[in-house]
């Protein structure tokens, strides 16, 4: 009985998924955008948030990794880092011509000798989504410079272990591990590079603050 019911999972599962594609790959996700500012119908030619003010632009890299694990990641890669299955879109360059191919990517998709290497999105992710995600691969900093941080890293994390359950000694760390994070340079080019030492600050001064959360995330890049 149990495997017959999973069996059958399995088969809806398969044609639900091969019907929306066309072929047996994973279906496009849409992406819950809510808490980011809305952008106007039309579509914008350049990123609205390359420049935006922390807020906006923490949102808009939190909203953009979900978007990104969830619909690109199998293909270009985790945490934005390819393995060589397509381009690695750290360094697309942030600037109008970057936005430009960016845009013509992920609303078209790619296909080559009647194959879709790359679904098109268009109509799947709104405006305020595609933005996000691109926000998020363009602030991502360089891994090896993160990489040859990790004692920094630890050492922030086990500060904020230490005061893990004093929520008020744990917000007052926020300028603390957002300095340790200061000096990364994005690969793209972007004005502003979002370190996990910046997301853990950013989780702190947070209403309500994510301490747990920001543990996570300096122990996550500490290792
Ligand atoms: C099924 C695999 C697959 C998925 C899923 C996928 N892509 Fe791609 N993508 C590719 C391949 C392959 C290319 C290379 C196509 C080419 O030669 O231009 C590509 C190219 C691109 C490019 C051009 C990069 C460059 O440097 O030329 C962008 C931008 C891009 N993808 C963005 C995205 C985004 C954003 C998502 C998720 C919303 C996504 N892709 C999902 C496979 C994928």
């Amino acid at each position: 009985m149990l495997r017959k019911t999973t069996a059958w999972t399995g088969l809806v599962i398969l044609l639900g998924t091969a019907a929306a594609l066309g072929h047996g790959d994973t279906v496009p996700q849409s992406v819950d955008t809510a808490g980011l500012p809305d952008l106007p119908e039309e579509m914008a030619a350049e990123n609205p948030w390359r420049d935006a003010d922390s807020n906006t632009l923490f949102k808009a890299v939190e909203v953009g990794a979900k978007g990104y694990n969830s619909n690109c990641a199998r293909c270009h890669g985790l945490e934005a880092i390819s393995g060589g299955l397509a381009p690695d879109l750290r360094y697309l360059e942030a600037s109008d011509y970057g936005d430009e191919w960016y845009l013509d990517r992920i609303l078209h998709g790619y296909e080559q000798n009647g194959a879709v290497k790359m679904p098109p999105f268009e109509g799947i992710l709104n405006q305020e989504a595609i933005w996000a995600i691109r926000t998020y691969v363009e602030t991502r900093p360089d891994d090896q410079e993160i990489a040859e941080n990790a004692a920094k890293l630890a050492e922030m994390r086990d500060k904020l272990a230490a005061v893990k359950d004093d929520q008020p000694a744990a917000i007052a760390l926020a300028d603390e591990i957002a300095s340790a994070g200061q000096g990364f340079e994005a690969l793209s080019g972007a004005p502003r590079a979002i370190t996990p030492f910046d997301e853990a600050a950013y989780l702190l001064s947070t209403q309500p603050p994510h301490v747990s959360a920001a543990l996570e995330t300096l122990q996550a890049a500490a290792d």
